[in-house]
């Protein structure tokens, strides 16, 4: 599986499509369906049959879903609302040449069976691209129209709607925006989000994956941690066309989302609540830099936690901030709490305790140490090391021992975050789930996601320190017991 598609809650059910290579180990892009979860909390799952299958215009490639509130399609009954769900139809890998178009299918009964619009392709593209896809739909309320932004290779273009049916151009984002073009946009997906949880102060947040270039070079920068990657523009939306706050004028302008290898394609669910309020997206936890290569058998390719995202106000400006949706506390089960302990080098206090799902909530003040943190996974020729490096203020995150590498040359990596800590003081929240790590740094400032593959057995968990000694403010560690029922 790969991209989380059609995230939409309603009537209770958040729902989760998403690209699934039915009957398939490894990605088959002719045989894309998009597969269907649904959950009344985002934390406990069930898995459904796939929901929609390719047909004669190709592969159901990524897209979005909307609660039709008021019948604008004309689908519904005249008291009653559904789902209508958008997807790019890729036919180019049967027929070469065949440009990637727009469609939609509707459902009556809750997501569980879809039709498909007669009138489908409803959107092609204007020019001759092979790149035209994963329409993000959503209602906009000022103008009380439908709004699509759909990635058209190097920009996004914005569409409106009346009817879900017939769509007009709006205008495009990013075509005149220099430095991140590295590869193709995908997924975008535009929300408007609180500032410091003020409901009255709000801004649009455009948010972009862009693909890898396989190796080859580009004069743009790479994300972070090389590879795909995200990156988010906050500005105004009128509900035709968006404006950045700031220009982007250097490399430094950029904001990116993740600073690990394996967040991607990530998009907020339609359709939660006013009385909610909170903007909540789920991610890939993959890279196309190596997703086809993976060492897994059974399965390949998983989500992220969901996670909520607000825009925060810091010194240098607004900056999102992540952290795993609070429905995750129910999974939650206290297996250790330290507090007040002073480690120093050559320490283990958690010599003891072994982990394979957990999470792991450090708060520390940094003594004379030049670096701590939390070995996990870890046996006696297996490790990641998850830490913070005090002289050169640099949060890090470094899978080259993790376990087995060679399938993929560029896996074996430290990954990297510019970090001041601020009154000494240094939060980690760590979530380790078999093969996932999900990391978030003070209030989620932060946030390093990645993909390791250790021997089973490791499963051994270190707290050191390097060069002097760290004082824990707090430690606590709680077993995360399963999430997915199917
Ligand atoms: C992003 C992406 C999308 C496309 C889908 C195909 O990961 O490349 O642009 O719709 O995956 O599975």
């Amino acid at each position: 599986m790969n991209d989380p598609n059609g995230l939409v809650y309603f009537k209770g059910e958040y729902h989760l499509f998403y690209q699934y290579t039915v009957n398939s180990t490894s990605p088959d892009f002719p045989h894309m369906h998009w597969g269907h979860a649904v959950s009344q909390d985002l934390v406990h799952w069930n898995e459904l049959p796939p929901a929609i299958a390719p047909d004669k215009d190709g592969a159901i490639f990524s897209g979005s879903a909307v609660v039709d509130i008021n019948n604008t399609s004309g689908f519904f009954d005249q008291e009653g609302s559904g789902l209508v769900a958008f997807y790019t139809n890729e036919g180019n890998q049967a027929q070469p040449g065949k440009p990637q178009v727009q469609s939609l299918a509707y459902s009556r009964d809750q997501g569980r069976t879809w039709t498909k619009f007669e009138g489908n392709p409803v959107l092609f593209p204007a020019s001759e691209t092979p790149d035209f896809r994963d329409p993000k739909v959503f209602w906009h309320e000022e103008s009380s129209k439908w709004v699509m932004v759909l990635a058209a290779r190097d920009r996004v273009e914005f569409f409106t709607s009346k009817d879900l049916k017939s769509w007009s151009y709006a205008s495009e984002f990013g075509s005149k925006v220099t430095g991140v073009h590295r590869g193709v946009f995908e997924c975008p997906d535009i929300v408007q989000i609180s500032v410091d949880n003020d409901p009255n102060k709000t801004k649009w947040v455009l948010i972009l994956s862009v693909g890898d270039l396989n190796g080859e070079s580009g004069n743009d920068p790479e994300p972070p941690a090389g590879g795909s990657g995200m990156m988010y523009f906050i500005g105004h939306f009128d509900g035709q066309s968006f404006v950045p706050d700031k220009a982007i004028e250097s490399i430094d302008d950029i904001q990116w989302i993740d600073f690990g290898s394996d967040f991607y394609a990530a998009v907020t669910w339609n359709g939660i609540p006013h009385e909610d309020g909170r903007a909540i997206w789920i991610g890939w936890m993959n890279n196309w830099r190596y997703a086809k290569e993976l060492p897994s058998l059974e399965w390949r390719g998983n989500m992220s936690l969901p996670r909520e995202i607000q825009l925060k106000a810091y010194p240098e400006g607004l900056r999102m901030i992540q952290k795993p949706v609070t429905e995750l506390g129910k999974l939650r089960n206290p297996i250790l709490n330290l507090t007040e302990l002073t480690v120093n080098a050559g320490d283990n206090p958690l010599s003891e305790t072994t982990a394979l799902k957990a999470e792991i909530i450090g708060e520390f003040e940094i003594g004379s140490a030049t670096e701590f943190g939390f070995k996990v996974r870890k046996s006696s020729s297996q490790e990641t090391v998850i830490g913070y490096d005090v002289v050169k203020e640099e949060l890090f995150l470094d899978r080259t021992n993790h376990g087995s590498s060679d399938f993929h040359r560029d896996f074996a990596a430290k990954h990297t975050a510019p970090l001041k800590s601020e009154n000494k003081r240094i939060q980690l929240t760590i979530y380790l789930d078999g093969s996932n790590i999900e990391l978030f740094v003070n209030q989620g400032s932060i946030v390093i996601t990645d993909l390791i593959f250790p021997d089973f057995e490791s499963q051994g968990l270190e707290l050191y320190a390097l060069g002097g000694e760290v004082k824990v403010i707090s430690l606590q560690i709680n077993e995360i017991t399963g999430i997915w029922e199917s």
